[in-house]
């Protein structure tokens, strides 16, 4: 190659590489490495996110999902959406980047993606959204709005090494092995004192910020905590929650503290709408979660149901007789 040509590509190459957009960006981005073997997923560095507008856009999307409130909650700077005080980390653990801990790895990758709930398409704006309103009992934010797209560049930056269509362990939830009997609340209740009160409260109301700004541990019922119908109200989505990463800083994924057993017990307790009030969303009934009922979650409580199984047993089990209905008919096994 001549040497003006050799420039030429090389400038050619230099534009390009200015021109790519979104985690593509040519500075801060870490070579894939995810190795099945070793479980974890590889997240980017956080000193590595670029120095350019896309990365400014992700600095300010992590900065939301760990300050949510003091953003766009009940007292927002930037907006009231929100209807409670916690924020996205208080779920998607260190900010979605722990395993097991309802972590970002592979979430960009998977939307647009069908939601039963909803039934149909949203988009991981919309699907931000809808934890807005329903964990956080809120109001929607526009689309466009800069929060949104912030969060979803954070979210796509967490994604950097995923490659798209692959597995990768820890992006799910920590298997759990259901008990061939309903949830025991009376033994959640025990649970529950003996290793959750001490943080989130006798009335599971949480303990504020010495401001009031936020939490310092989280509600789990009441008011001002999730909503009814909201994902972590499932007890199947909240025992495998659990399991993996509470007690906090005291459990971990490669070392639960409480058995399967006792993991169903307290999210049972806790999601116990007889003892516990939660808010409830706004037009449940003439819009009500699922419509196509075909796609219901199993452990979601409220019929009516493509099987023959009552509300108490979606609800608290067991949920064994029911995956083996769904399997033997064919129908849809969904969390
Ligand atoms: C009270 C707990 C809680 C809070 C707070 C919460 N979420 Fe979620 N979020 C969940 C649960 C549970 C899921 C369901 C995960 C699943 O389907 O396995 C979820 C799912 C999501 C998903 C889809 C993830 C995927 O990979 O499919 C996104 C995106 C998301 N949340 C964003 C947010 C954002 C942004 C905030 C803050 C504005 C937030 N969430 C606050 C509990 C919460
Ligand atoms: C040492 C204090 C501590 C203990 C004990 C503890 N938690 Fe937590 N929990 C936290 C903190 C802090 C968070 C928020 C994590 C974050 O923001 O990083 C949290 C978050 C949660 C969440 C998700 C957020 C929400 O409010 O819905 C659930 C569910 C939860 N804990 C359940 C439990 C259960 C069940 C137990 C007992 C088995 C328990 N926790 C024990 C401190 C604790």
């Amino acid at each position: 190659m001549s040497k003006k040509l050799a420039l030429i590509s090389l400038l050619a190459a230099f534009i390009l590489g200015l021109a790519a957009c979104g985690n593509q960006s040519s500075q801060g981005v870490p070579t894939p490495v995810i190795n099945a073997d070793t479980l974890v997923y590889a997240v980017p560095d956080t000193n590595k996110i670029p120095h350019d507008p896309y990365g400014d856009m992700v600095r300010y999307g992590r900065d939301l999902v760990f300050n949510t409130a003091k953003y766009i909650g009940p007292d927002g700077s930037v907006g009231k959406y929100l209807g409670n005080k916690m924020n996205c980390s208080n779920c998607h653990l260190d900010g979605g980047t722990r395993p097991y801990g309802l972590n970002y790895f592979t979430t960009h990758a998977r939307y647009p993606q069908y939601r039963g709930r909803e039934d149909r398409i949203l988009s991981l704006g919309e699907r931000i959204n809808k934890c807005i309103e329903r964990p956080h009992n809120g109001t929607p934010m526009p689309l466009d709005a800069k929060e949104i797209i912030a969060i979803e560049c954070y979210i796509s930056w967490v994604g950097t090494n995923t490659v798209v269509g692959q597995h990768i362990n820890g992006d799910e939830s920590l298997e759990i092995n259901y008990p061939d009997r309903p949830a025991d609340i009376t033994r959640g209740a025990e649970v529950y004192s003996q290793h959750c009160q001490s943080c989130h409260g006798v009335n599971g109301e949480g303990q504020w910020t010495p401001d009031g700004s936020t939490y310092l541990y989280p509600p789990l019922w009441g008011l001002k905590s999730y909503q009814k119908g909201s994902s972590p109200h499932r007890i199947i989505k909240a025992a495998r929650f659990i399991k993996a990463n509470m007690p906090d800083k005291i459990a971990h994924w490669t070392k639960p503290t409480l058995t399967d057993d006792q993991c169903v017990d307290v999210a049972g307790f806790i999601n116990d709408d007889r003892i516990h009030p939660r808010p409830e969303k706004k037009d449940s009934k003439a819009n009500p979660d699922y419509p196509n009922i075909k796609f219901k979650a199993i452990d979601y409580g409220i019929g009516p149901f493509v099987d023959t199984f009552s509300e108490m047993q979606h609800k608290f089990g067991p949920y064994k007789p029911i995956i083996e209905y769904h399997k033997a008919h064919h129908l849809p096994i969904l969390f």
